[in-house]
């Protein structure tokens, strides 16, 4: 909880939190948990379970941009806590124009109703957002331009259409994080443009875990060759991984290894090692190493739980 953020994002009272630094900014007072947290009127920005993820976000963000050539590409930034974590590590390496790719619907109703939870203030803010009216990209924009002006999003479903080489100047992603894909399907259709990842690059999956179909398909068919998993927030969805060779996630011989898995029982143990193998790395212990009660407990859960999805496929 400390490496992810939750606790560097969450406990802390409005006023301590303009004398919190920000990872990586601690020689910038302006820099600060209020400022990241908060959009310029003050109101609380908030996003959907981000708090777990923003420290490796930023640490990706500043990771991916050090070479300047290098482009980053988020998907499914909803209100933009996300592309502000992810932006406060690339503002590190100077704020460069055509540099940080977003893309997203910025409309529909569920979206509509979780901004009117989250964001009571805005019915008499911005009266005009309504269940008719309901692009929010503007909230989008008001949280995350201060942050990085030169971000460019796009609006609308992705597709190979939007997402491909040519949109992105033909750099390359050295980051890619995507909150937008729910299942494999999804995965498939929404990168069908953008090509392979190269090795070295970083994948954020932002919704891993509640998704059976993305542990079965990354355990069974990506993981053993080009993936690394190096962080995860235990229990709450997010997993970072590392490309370890260039792959393509949209490449449809990834899909019909995951329906092969599912097809026959053969080899499910050989991959259900490899991934309590990763849990034991992840949470930096080994098997003979004493924890904490609590730890134990989330870890366990998770670990069950991975195991059953790959078992039981
Ligand atoms: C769970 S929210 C993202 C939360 C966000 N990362 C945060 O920090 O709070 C998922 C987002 O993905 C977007 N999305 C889902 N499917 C999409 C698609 N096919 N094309 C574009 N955007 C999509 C939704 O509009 C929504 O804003």
């Amino acid at each position: 909880m400390c490496f992810g953020g939750h606790a560097h994002y969450t406990q802390h009272s409005d006023h301590t939190a303009h004398e919190i630094p920000i990872v990586l900014w601690e020689d910038d007072p302006q820099m600060n948990i209020y400022n990241l947290t908060h959009y310029p009127n003050g109101r609380q920005h908030s996003g959907l379970g981000t708090n777990m993820a923003c420290i490796p976000l930023t640490l990706a963000g500043f990771a991916a941009t050090q070479d300047p050539k290098n482009v980053v590409v988020e998907l499914g930034p909803f209100l933009g806590l996300s592309t502000k974590c992810i932006a406060v590590g690339m503002r590190k390496n100077g704020v460069k124009d055509k540099t940080l790719f977003v893309y997203d619907t910025f409309s529909g109703l569920m979206n509509f109703k979780a901004i009117q939870r989250m964001h009571p203030w805005l019915k008499n803010e911005h009266p005009e957002f309504t269940q008719q009216n309901d692009n929010f990209h503007f909230l989008w924009e008001y949280g995350v331009k201060p942050t990085y002006p030169a971000v460019v999003s796009h609006q609308g479903f992705i597709s190979k259409e939007s997402l491909n080489p040519e949109a992105l100047g033909h750099r390359p992603v050295a980051l890619i994080s995507i909150d937008s894909a729910k299942n494999n399907q999804h995965l498939q259709q929404q990168l069908a443009g953008l090509g392979p990842l190269t090795k070295g690059s970083i994948l954020m999956m932002m919704d891993f875990e509640f998704v059976r179909e993305h542990i079965i398909l990354f355990y069974a068919c990506l993981r053993e060759k080009h993936l690394l998993p190096v962080y995860l927030s235990w229990g709450m969805e997010h997993w970072m991984w590392i490309v370890t060779e260039d792959v393509d996630l949209a490449d449809p011989k990834y899909y019909q290894c995951y329906s092969g898995y599912k097809a026959s029982k053969d080899g499910r143990s050989h991959v259900v090692d490899l991934a309590m193998r990763d849990l034991l790395m992840l949470s930096g212990l080994t098997d003979d190493a004493t924890m904490s009660d609590t730890f134990a407990s989330v870890r366990n859960e998770l670990s069950e739980k991975i195991s059953s999805v790959l078992q039981n496929a």
